[in-house]
């Protein structure tokens, strides 16, 4: 599969829409995608031809942060969203990944996992949900770095 950059804001506001909202989550506008876009160390990835999904990565001096990765519901479980982590190890050749995901993010959380990510921390009822109720947020990170310890 070709994945490469991607700059369309309302491509990414529709993509971010629509794999966010059986998550009950707030969709990111097209002005907030542009206004991201917009900033040199913010790095957007999807595939060339059919961009069913994308990931948004901000580089930092020792390392990158996942922003956030969408993968639509009609093309899950076919090997995008770890395609879309895989391309952006090597195009941004971070030492060193992060991310937060909601304890409630089953499916997110196992996909971290099955590709090397541990849980480094905890944020106590981060996520907002309906009903008054609160998720905590996880770290979770990856070294790239080989001989690095993935145990805690
Ligand atoms: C999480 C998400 C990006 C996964 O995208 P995807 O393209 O379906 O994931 P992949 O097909 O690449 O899955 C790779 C591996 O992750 C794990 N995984 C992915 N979805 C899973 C699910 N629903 N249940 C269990 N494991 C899952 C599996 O190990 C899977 O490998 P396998 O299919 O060989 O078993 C997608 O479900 C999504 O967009 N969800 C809503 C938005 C979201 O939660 N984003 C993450 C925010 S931190």
């Amino acid at each position: 599969m070709d994945i490469g950059a991607i700059t369309q804001a309302p491509v990414l506001a529709q993509l971010h829409g629509q794999a966010f909202a059986m998550r009950a989550e707030r969709a990111w506008s097209r002005q907030e995608f542009e206004a991201l876009l917009a900033q040199k160390n913010i790095h957007a990835f999807a595939p060339v031809l059919k961009p069913d999904g994308f990931i948004l990565l901000q580089s930092l001096p020792d390392g990158a942060e996942i922003l956030t990765l969408a993968v639509q519901p009609a093309a899950r479980r076919q090997g995008l969203a770890r395609a879309l982590l895989a391309h952006a190890f090597d195009a941004l050749g971070a030492p060193k990944l992060w991310l937060e995901v909601a304890q409630d993010n089953a499916p997110a959380r196992a996909l971290y996992a099955a590709n090397g990510f541990r849980i480094t921390g905890r944020r106590s009822k981060y996520y907002k949900r309906a009903g008054n109720l609160a998720v905590d947020a996880l770290l979770m990170e990856r070294d790239i770095q080989e001989g690095k310890s993935d145990e805690h």
